[in-house]
């Protein structure tokens, strides 16, 4: 049976200095490109976040909003150069790996409806996995038949891609260990969710059937929303630190990791 594909996103945390613009975490993709080298698995998807190169100008430029104002049009142009930067970056290192990366602007195949992906040409993505190369996509300042141009975030593309290419598993590498009842940055009581099933983790926190993705900016809740298409699909869901040495590795092999997994039943 063919091996379905993995999807690893790379959140934003993980691999840029969150409070400096433009500062990549030069050793944390090193090391992140040693285990997904390590971990050789077929056919993998790596999508990153923006962190402190997308996020700073799509705020400055309110990218979000669609275009208001001509002012924000260089806005566009200097969020997706900045992602370009990123994602040169990444791939650099996996090269330097030997993994055969191959960087893909999101923006070159996606077009989006008030914010949601509406179209999405698939066939260089599907042609990449089939020859053996790694995909290596991110979150991009896109076109938007509504709005003119927005932000579609690597989470959404996740959700997108693994219903796409009917992924076994999502692994979503972020700055915490993962789903906490409450924000563990802020609330030392917060514990950690180790496994759920969809229905339950909705019965339990009615913040996931209340909270529309559009309200939600970010934050774990806003990853978790925008991941249940993808679960709902039958792909599983495992949130894990992609800041601790070993872990995208364990996760990447399918071996037991500090995390959170979520899936349908
Ligand atoms: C954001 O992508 C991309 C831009 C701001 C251009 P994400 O929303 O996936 O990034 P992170 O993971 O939260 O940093």
């Amino acid at each position: 049976m063919k091996a379905r594909a993995i999807i690893l996103k790379l959140g934003g945390s993980a691999i840029t200095v969150k409070e400096k613009p433009f500062t990549a975490n030069h050793s944390a993709i090193e090391n992140l490109a040693r285990e997904i080298a390590k971990a050789k698995v077929p056919h993998l998807v790596l999508v990153h976040g923006g962190g402190s190169f997308g996020h700073p100008l799509a705020k400055k430029y309110a990218i979000s909003e669609g275009l208001k104002d001509p002012s924000q049009i260089i806005g566009f142009s200097k969020a997706h150069n900045a992602m370009t930067v990123l994602n040169q970056l990444v791939v650099e290192t996996l090269i330097r790996r030997n993994i055969p990366a191959v960087g893909v602007a999101p923006s070159s195949f996606i077009i989006t409806k008030s914010g949601r992906i509406e179209k999405m040409d698939v066939n260089i993505i599907s042609k990449i996995l089939e020859m053996g190369f790694v995909p290596v996509l991110y979150g991009d300042a896109v076109l938007d038949t509504r709005k003119g141009f927005t932000i579609l975030s690597g989470d959404q593309l996740v959700a997108s891609l693994a219903i796409t290419f009917d992924a076994d598993r999502i692994i979503l590498g972020v700055d915490v260990d993962g789903l906490y009842t409450d924000d563990p940055k802020t609330d030392p009581s917060a514990k950690l969710i180790e496994q759920s099933k969809l229905n339950e983790l909705k019965r339990e926190h009615s913040w996931i059937d209340k909270a529309k993705v559009t309200d939600v900016t970010g934050g774990m809740r806003g990853k978790i929303i925008e991941l249940i298409p993808a679960i709902e699909h039958g792909t599983r869901a495992l949130i894990v630190n992609g800041t601790k040495r070993g872990t995208i590795y364990r996760a990447l092999c399918n071996e037991k990791v500090k995390g959170t997994i979520i899936e349908r039943e």
